[in-house]
């Protein structure tokens, strides 16, 4: 097998992604990352240098363009030991008002994205079949690593469209993590809370006034009790090592998702109060 040692990494030129890419390639992995942000992914590959396998800028919801570069990075590189697919977008709104468009945005890139990533790269790893002997040893099993969201399991405020492609992610997951394992192939979801990335700058929170000061309060608020990517990155790693299922980044998605099931009256009364907290901002920040 060529190239065992070679990790893929999407979303790769910023954030969490990019912060995987950099720390996988310090344990000594070569990687193949992509990203829409041409720029941004060139960017990560000068900063990881020597490691860096591939480096070709993607849209993942284009399906014949992933086909074709799963095709060719395994044909030049060989089978991907493990897969990281990490690139996604963020929009939040009102079912009232978002439009329709970007309902299709979020389940084209974020849904059917990790679908043609797994699609295209998996197989290959099927049918390779589980590493085995000293190998085994020194690279640990075969894994698929997606980043969905606690959005995925949460009933977050204004969160349903960007909720319905994550949720997605994660149901497909559940099922993989069973279908795989007879291959060898270790399946981790990855279900993030706060993270203090360029996602949370640029987000489109539609119909609302983002320079509003009580968005920007809010805002402030969730970056304070966010964690950087590059400590996103090392609990995800971790998680992998303990070959974890689902990795979650925070006390408070493991927290929500256990009092969901456990204590469904707290979980109801916090989940409710979050919601009329998103209802006050927006009666201040709606924009006519
Ligand atoms: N930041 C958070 O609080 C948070 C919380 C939960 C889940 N997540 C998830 O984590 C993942 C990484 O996000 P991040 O926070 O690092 O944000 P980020 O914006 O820094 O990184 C996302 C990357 O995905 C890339 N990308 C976007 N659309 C793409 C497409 N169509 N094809 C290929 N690449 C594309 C972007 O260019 C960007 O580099 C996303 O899937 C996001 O939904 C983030």
């Amino acid at each position: 097998m060529k190239n065992s040692h070679m990790v893929v990494v999407t979303g790769a030129a910023s954030g969490i992604g990019k912060q995987l890419a950099i720390q996988l390639a310090e344990e000594g992995w070569q990687v193949a990352i992509t990203d829409i942000n041409e720029d941004g992914l060139q960017e990560t590959a000068r900063e990881i240098g020597d490691a860096v396998l591939d480096a070709t800028a993607l849209d993942v919801s284009d399906a014949e363009k992933v086909a074709e570069w799963g095709q060719r990075i395994v044909d030049k590189h060989g089978v991907p030991h493990s897969v990281y697919h990490v690139g996604g977008i963020s929009m939040w709104g009102s079912v009232a008002s978002m439009p329709l468009e970007k309902w299709e945005k979020l389940i084209d890139v974020n849904l059917m994205g990790t679908i043609h990533v797994i699609r295209n790269l998996v197989p290959s790893m099927m049918d390779a079949g589980p590493i085995t002997g000293s190998a085994a040893k020194e690279l640990g099993p075969r894994r698929l690593v997606c980043v969905a969201s606690s959005a995925g399991v949460l009933g977050l405020p204004w969160h349903a469209a960007y909720s319905a492609s994550k949720g997605g992610v994660l149901s497909m997951l559940e099922v993989l993590r069973f279908d795989l394992a007879s291959f060898g192939i270790k399946v981790h979801a990855v279900a993030p809370g706060a993270v203090d990335t360029g996602l949370v700058r640029t987000i489109d929170i539609h119909g609302i006034d983002q320079n509003n000061p009580r968005v920007q309060k809010a805002k402030k608020l969730f970056q304070g009790h966010a964690v950087s990517p590059a400590k996103c990155a090392q609990i995800i790693r971790r998680g992998v090592r303990k070959n974890k299922y689902l990795i979650t980044t925070g006390g408070d998605v493991k927290l929500g998702r256990w009092a969901q099931v456990n204590l469904p009256f707290l979980y109801r009364g916090a989940l409710t109060g979050l919601n009329r907290a998103f209802q006050w901002v927006a009666k201040d920040a709606a924009l006519k």
